[in-house]
């Protein structure tokens, strides 16, 4: 598929950066006027203690307030396993419409089954406004905008570019910091490589603009980049690097990492497009532990 993209068009790009997951979120403001989308946004959990809260959301509908912006979409570029989604609590305040990869229904499928989901959990990916195929377009304000579905490191992954600007996801991480894992189920790192020279065959000048970033070695946080710095420089497919050394470094490593500290929560509420799962039978809502399914 060959993609049109609108490199002359810079929208204002506004990172917040989340400390306990390292995740940031953005509000992507239209040039043109005060239209804006919001890109994975977070919701706030001390998971020991059961408890949520709205701290890193608030300062997002605050900025959004303060600079009298109109939100159009509340994009999340996959279904993560290592934060919560705020998306419904933010729509709640200031509106937008929710989008995720038309995929989500496989990852629904499959998570559905791990946390024994009954019947009223829809498969379908109704509880999102829009399922975005590969090559969909969109508009925010007068910028037209353009899905690509990267799979790989989920099936329901989906770069996001806005004019100059791609938000990828954790398809690509800084190019100190490589690429993200492809053994959560669903995932594939010979898909991922893929995905990623999708990625790299937009324009070099492409402002890059992550999901995470962990710092390594030690670095300030950064989120953004380009794609010909990436193409020089990441450190897991730059250098025109095969993808036979990519699949065989991925799954090596891969098998040596620990699941996410926040797996089990983020799915159960990001699979339900961030909304808690229904409540008991006692009126409140639980987050439930599946044992030895992961
Ligand atoms: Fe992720």
């Amino acid at each position: 598929m060959s993609y049109v993209t609108h490199p002359e068009v810079k929208p204002e790009v506004t990172g917040f950066f989340d400390p306990a997951t390292n995740t940031i979120s953005y509000v992507v403001k239209d040039p043109a006027s005060k239209s804006c989308a919001i890109v994975d946004s977070v919701m706030d959990i001390d998971y020991a203690a059961g408890r949520i809260s709205y701290q890193h959301a608030d300062e997002i509908i605050e900025f959004v307030r303060r600079n009298d912006l109109k939100v159009e979409w509340l994009i999340e570029t996959h279904v993560h396993a290592d934060h919560l989604s705020a998306a419904p609590y933010i729509q709640q305040k200031v509106g937008g419409k929710l989008g995720i990869g038309r995929n989500i229904t496989i990852v629904q499928n499959t998570f559905g089954k791990i946390f024994n989901e009954g019947t009223e959990f829809q498969r379908d990916g109704s509880q999102f406004d829009r399922l975005f195929d590969d090559g969909d377009t969109y508009k925010v304000g007068s910028m037209e905008c353009l899905a690509i579905h990267t799979p790989g490191h989920t099936p329901a992954c989906v770069t996001h570019v806005m004019g100059d600007a791609a938000f990828v996801g954790d398809t690509l991480f800084m190019p100190d910091g490589g690429s993200a894992r492809a053994d959560f189920p669903g995932g594939d790192a010979g898909t991922l490589y893929d995905s990623i020279q999708k990625i790299l065959s937009l324009p070099d000048e492409t402002r890059l603009f992550m999901c995470h970033d962990y710092g390594p070695n030690g670095r300030d946080i950064q989120w953004e980049t380009t794609v010909g710095d990436e193409k020089a420089h990441n450190i897991h497919v730059g250098g025109g690097k095969t993808k036979e050394e990519f699949v065989k470094f991925r799954t090596e490593r891969d098998a040596t990492l620990d699941m996410p500290k926040l797996i089990i929560p983020s799915l159960q509420v990001n699979m339900r497009a961030g909304e808690l799962p229904p409540p008991d039978s006692d009126g409140k809502r639980y987050l439930k532990v599946p044992v030895n399914a992961l």
